[in-house]
């Protein structure tokens, strides 16, 4: 076999001939390591090998309709954020921080209906300890503890052989390698080879797939990125580490829908799914206490309301400080312009905080009016009364906008007991909704 050097860019899987300082790409620098290929001349000339007939064309009518057949996995929240259940012989990526629960969320999932567990990270007593811990007996699941591609292709044979039935789970794609290439575990080259190959042998053999793969600091999806392109379904599991909320987001989906996202809570005895997302992040929350408001927030198509906490204190220092947790600094800097203009509010000489609670984080313009709201009622030191959400956009004037889902966050505040509702349409400006707090 004839084998040629290539630097392979570790952030997006640019290659080139020459080692680089910066990625033309994806800009990163010092990204490049150097990786050992098969020369192309020969995978290409396999590839257009005449002895494999070219597939005929036909008109899109007659393709045959196949109803995608979708496994259940028996988690709920998980199936909706897979567009209904698991396609036989899809491959998933499962991407998020180390520790943040993935291996125990496939486990569960694996507990339920049974499969292959590839370990290549921990020893099968290990995996035992968690399958304990989570209450998952395992007779239905078989594991195999390697870093191997190459034996967990032999492996899946057997047990295919010996009638084995489920989901393969790879944990994780950076800890496995193929001995085809002579770069080490988690390099760019070995991680596209590694999921080429098993890619190719769950499409031909109708096995759903599950891969993890770890996300750097930066909050890529290290090397995997080269796979995001090679697999059906990219999941992203997100949440802080010392909060027990996880949310299960679709980054990309060939079977179903992206905007969906799943609710667990990391407990104890395991993952365990949400069906009630605001109880989780309202918690036992006070009423009517200066510097807290409720927002609702749409995860996916689901409103969920959560608490907004600001903290307006005097400042010390020449500059104040503005921090922001969950939020976007540079918005929570537009919304204090805003509230300084045009409702009067002397925030100069304030340090200002903004959380938001069980560690969500906020996107959509539609927790502006919390965020100014929450402020104001710190800087006051006044509640905003009890019963009360608020959402919608701030604009730079000051009015507050009619946002998307409106009718839908407004149901799930009701039914949460949650009576006076301040929108555009009970406040059309900043300065009206703070009526209340300057009673
Ligand atoms: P894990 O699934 O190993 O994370 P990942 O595979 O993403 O690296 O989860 C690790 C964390 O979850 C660890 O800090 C312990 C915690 N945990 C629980 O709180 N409860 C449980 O039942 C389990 C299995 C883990
Ligand atoms: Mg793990």
């Amino acid at each position: 076999m004839k084998l040629r050097t290539v630097y392979t860019c570790q952030q997006c899987g640019y290659e080139s001939p020459r080692w680089m300082g910066k990625c033309p790409q994806c800009e990163s620098w010092n990204s490049f390591v150097e990786n050992v290929q098969e020369a192309p001349s020969k995978s290409r000339g396999k590839r257009s090998s005449p002895s494999s007939p070219p597939p005929a064309a036909s008109t899109l009518k007659d393709v045959k309709h196949i109803e995608a057949d979708r496994l259940k996995s028996g988690l709920s929240e998980f199936d909706r954020v897979m567009g209904g259940g698991i396609v036989h012989g899809s491959v998933t990526l499962l991407a998020g921080d180390p520790g943040i629960g993935k291996s125990t969320l496939l486990l569960t999932i694996l507990g339920k209906i049974g499969g292959f567990y590839v370990s290549a990270e921990e020893s099968a007593e290990q995996v035992k300890l968690r399958a304990q811990r989570t209450g998952i007996s395992g007779d239905n699941i078989t594991i195999l503890p390697t870093t191997s591609v190459d034996h967990i292709l032999a492996a899946l044979d057997t047990w295919r052989n010996e009638n084995g039935n489920g989901i393969v789970i790879i944990d994780s794609i950076q800890t496995i390698a193929t001995d085809e290439l002579e770069g080490m575990p988690g390099s760019v080259g070995q991680i596209r080879r590694s999921g080429e190959l098993l890619t190719q042998y769950a499409k031909r053999m109708g096995i759903p797939l599950m891969i993890v793969g770890h996300v750097t600091k930066q909050g890529t999806i290290a090397g995997p990125k080269v796979l995001e392109h090679m697999v059906d379904t990219v999941l992203y599991l997100e949440g802080e580490r010392f909060i027990n909320a996880r949310i299960l987001r679709t980054l990309k989906n060939r079977f179903g829908a992206v905007e969906e996202v799943g609710i667990f809570e990391m407990r104890d005895k395991g993952l365990i799914q949400i069906d009630n997302p605001s109880d989780l992040f309202l918690g036992e929350r006070k009423q009517n206490v200066p510097g807290s408001i409720i927002t609702a927030l749409m995860e996916g198509t689901r409103p969920i309301l959560v608490e907004i906490q600001a903290l307006v204190v005097p400042s010390q220092l020449a500059i104040p400080r503005r921090v922001a947790s969950g939020v976007d600094i540079n918005r929570l800097q537009l919304l204090i312009a805003v509230l300084q203009k045009h409702a009067r509010l002397p925030l100069g000489g304030s340090d200002i905080f903004v959380n938001v609670s069980g560690g969500l984080k906020v996107s959509e313009p539609a927790a502006d009016l919390a965020i100014a709201l929450a402020i104001a009622s710190s800087f006051h030191n006044k509640g905003i009364g009890e019963g009360t959400v608020a959402f919608g956009e701030v604009g730079l004037l000051g009015e507050v906008r009619r946002i998307s889902g409106q009718d839908r966050r407004v149901k799930e505040a009701k039914r949460l007991g949650y009576a006076n509702i301040i929108t555009t349409e009970t406040a059309g400006t900043i300065g009206e909704s703070l009526k209340e707090l300057k009673k």
